[in-house]
């Protein structure tokens, strides 16, 4: 571990349909004399020669030999970003580097090659062959004692060696998300494993699975998961789409979040660009299919407004593409919050005239954005709010929710507001400054490590 910074590294990507990486180019990270960072990404060239070249990024990082440069967020290019750790890891690798403050380019490099998407990270010209094994399920309950002490900043417990932490708590690191996860693998694949944590309101493994199960009988496509016990308690296991294992190794999905997408930071200012509207125009840009995405999209946020999912910030959208081509990856996060108001919810990205507010009428008010004939999109939420009202019991008891947590979740389904008359309702406190009532704001980025965003007042806040 060298204390010196490093001030570039070579990224390498794993093309469509093979298993080892190539070099795609190389990312320089520096700070002017203003003391403002700045990021830039060129292509190789022998990589812009390969016929099979695909872009990290098809709408910031296009194919092209020009040098890319970027002041904002903190000189990472959202596809690079989008790659690197998110709270929970960044909270490993510190205790692991033993740094308050890692660059960014330490998090890159730092953090282990089974991050999200396709995208890996070097100081080497030469891509290193893919890491053979993971860690197996098996390990899920040394996994979860390290993930507790971590979250509960303790020392570790006296048989998690450091290198014990390394192997196991970096896996997962780059994974992004606030929540305590690791990386796991079976023989279907690989998993993430999201364990609860000790001050948990309801069990949220069987919540998170349970929510997943509605939303693909309300007809939204969702990544797979199971709930496993582990040590007397429960952790969710969410197949990763980003990864289909063969025989030769794991293919890659390319992955970008919606906040790249949407060209957007963590940050309050950035906070207009938040948008299921805006996020919809840029899926019909981008997406092979516009109609087919979009009206997915559409679906996606009408089930967050019925389950009060008011966490649905931008990184818990993305596009996925196997291929060439991208598309909406499936489904994923997805919790449900029982705030105070029962009638005015606000989600956190706008989603209609009436801005964040998460009523029928405020999602039907832009739905020809998403490509829907009024009819549809007046079908497509009745029905859901059927199946939501009708079914999320027993979907959480099949899930193994039990009865007293399904009493705690209960006015988080199709609440009363989600039909109100978008005039009646109360407007939001900070409505045109973007607030969710709510919500809390969080600590920002800079001061703690932690993400701008918004917390959930009753689940446990990332922080
Ligand atoms: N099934 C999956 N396959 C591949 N990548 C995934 C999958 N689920 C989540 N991810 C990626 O991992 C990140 C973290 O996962 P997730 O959002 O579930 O964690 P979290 O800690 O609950 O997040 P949050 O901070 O939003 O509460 C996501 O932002 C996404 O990039
Ligand atoms: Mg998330």
């Amino acid at each position: 571990m060298t204390s010196e910074a490093p001030a570039e590294c070579f990224v390498y990507i794993t093309l469509p349909g093979q298993t080892e990486p190539v070099t795609a180019g190389r990312f320089a990270l520096a700070v002017d004399r203003r003391g403002t960072p700045e990021g830039r990404f060129v292509y190789g060239r022998s990589y812009l020669e390969r016929a099979n070249a695909v872009a990290l990024d098809p709408v910031e990082l296009k194919l092209s030999p020009l040098t890319y440069a970027t002041a904002a967020l903190n000189g990472v290019f959202g596809a690079l970003r989008d790659a690197s750790p998110d709270y929970w890891g960044r909270r490993v690798i510190q205790r692991h580097l033993g740094k308050a403050q890692p660059g960014e380019l330490e998090y890159l490099l730092y953090s282990p090659d089974d991050r999200a998407g396709a995208l890996g990270f070097g100081l080497n010209q030469t891509p290193p062959a893919p890491k053979g094994s993971f860690n197996q399920t098996l390990d899920l309950a040394k996994m979860q004692a390290i993930a507790d002490a971590i979250a509960a900043d303790e020392e570790l417990p006296a048989d998690a060696a450091h290198e014990q932490v390394e192997n196991l708590m970096l896996i997962g690191t780059s994974m992004g998300g606030a929540r305590p996860k690791a990386v796991v693998e079976d023989e279907a694949g690989l998993w993430i494993a999201k364990f609860n944590r000790p001050d948990d309101t309801w069990n949220s493994a069987r919540v998170e699975h349970a929510m997943l199960t509605l939303a693909r009988a309300c007809g939204l496509s969702t990544a797979e998961s199971r709930v496993e016990g582990v040590a007397g308690r429960d952790v969710v296991l969410v197949k990763r789409f980003d990864r289909e294992r063969t025989q030769a190794g794991y293919l890659r999905a390319r992955m970008i979040s919606a906040l790249t997408l949407l060209r957007t930071e963590d940050t309050y200012q950035s906070r207009d660009k938040w948008s299921y509207v805006l996020l919809a125009e840029e899926v019909r840009r981008v997406c092979a299919d516009p109609a087919q995405n979009a009206a997915e999209l559409f679906r996606r946020m009408c089930f967050n407004a019925l389950i009060s999912n008011i966490d649905d910030h931008p990184r818990n959208h993305a596009l996925i593409a196997k291929e060439a081509e991208w598309k909406l990856s499936p489904a994923y996060d997805l919790t449900p919050t029982v705030p105070v108001s029962m009638d005015r919810r606000d989600l956190a990205m706008e989603c209609g005239d009436a801005g964040r507010f998460a009523n029928a009428d405020n999602l039907l008010s832009q739905s020809a954005r998403f490509l829907l004939k009024p009819g549809h999109a007046t079908a497509m939420i009745d029905a859901m709010e059927a199946q939501v009202r009708s079914t999320w019991y027993a979907s959480a008891r099949a899930a193994g929710v039990s009865e007293r947590d399904c009493e705690a979740i209960a006015r988080a389904f199709a609440y009363p507001g989600f039909r109100q008359s978008s005039e009646q309702a109360p407007s939001s406190r900070w409505h045109g400054g973007s607030t969710a009532p709510d919500c809390k704001p969080f600590r920002s980025f800079q001061a703690t490590g932690a993400r701008i965003g918004w917390s959930r007042p009753k689940t446990p806040s990332r922080f």
